[in-house]
């Protein structure tokens, strides 16, 4: 029942979608404004292509130009000091692991529109696994993804970036085998190519010092939950084999 459930689900993801952003076009007029600025402003003319993106979370809308910039707006019922202080400190953990990350992570840039803090990105042409059925995802893919994911997760993690020791609780601590600095909203935002080689990790927004067997959980509950079995746990083991690599090796 559930695979026949899912196997619907996924027949219907395109309408599904459509009728979503219908909806959210309708909810969040502002929607269109946003789409003028960005048309006027950052667009190549009449032939300019411009999508527009959501995700999971429903609270901001992204503004897709030319597969070139991504814009990311926040809806107007979000509170704008929230927003503004979120986006900065976005920017700021960016800037950090973009210079350490085996994983390209797309620069972001500030915009103060009229008092609205937008957030520029450079486009990156990738897919998040969710657009690929989990039947897709083989067991050599899994594996694929895992290794990469754990790699990237074991670099970020026992990095510990000066610029960001005031986001501790207690900037002196040092990062440990299972604590230091987490995305804990990787399920949805790491983005793969059609050989699912991850080109990017995206939306730094959920990003902590602390102990990381919260961002496996919540990658493991995200991807459990749309039948991506195994991915997390896969990744959790390659992580540990990553570490006693490193300890082999000192
Ligand atoms: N730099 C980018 N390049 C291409 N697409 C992007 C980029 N940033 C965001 N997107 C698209 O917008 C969607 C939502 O972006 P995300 O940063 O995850 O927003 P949210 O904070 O609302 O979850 C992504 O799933 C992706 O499809
Ligand atoms: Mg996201």
């Amino acid at each position: 029942m559930k695979k026949l459930f899912r196997k619907l689900n996924a027949w219907t993801k395109t309408l599904q979608d459509a009728f979503n952003k219908i909806c959210i076009r309708l909810k969040h007029p502002e929607i269109t404004r946003y789409i003028r600025y960005v048309k006027q402003n950052y667009a190549k003319g009449k032939n300019s292509k411009i999508r527009t993106a959501y995700g999971r979370g429903w609270k901001n809308v992204v503004i897709l130009v030319d597969k070139k910039y991504a814009f990311k707006f926040p809806f107007s019922r979000c509170d704008k000091k929230f927003t503004e202080n979120l986006a900065k400190q976005e920017k700021r953990i960016v800037d950090a692991f973009r210079k350490i990350s085996p994983i390209y992570i797309p620069s972001v840039e500030l915009i103060d529109w009229n008092g609205l803090i937008v957030r520029k990105y450079d486009y990156v042409s990738g897919r998040p696994i969710t657009d690929f059925a989990p039947e897709k995802i083989t067991y050599d893919i899994l594996k694929k993804i895992a290794k990469q994911l754990a790699d990237f997760i074991w670099v970020i993690v026992q990095s510990n970036p000066k610029e960001l020791r005031d986001l501790k609780k207690n900037p002196d601590e040092e990062p440990k085998l299972m604590y230091g600095w987490m995305h804990t909203d990787l399920a949805t935002n790491f983005l793969v190519d059609k050989n699912f080689n991850i080109v990017a990790v995206i939306d730094w927004e959920e990003v902590y010092w602390g102990y990381i067997e919260w961002g496996f959980f919540t990658l493991n509950r995200s991807l459990d939950k749309r039948g991506y079995y195994g991915v997390a746990l896969d990744t959790l083991f390659e992580y540990v084999f990553d570490y006693l690599d490193a300890s082999n090796k000192k």
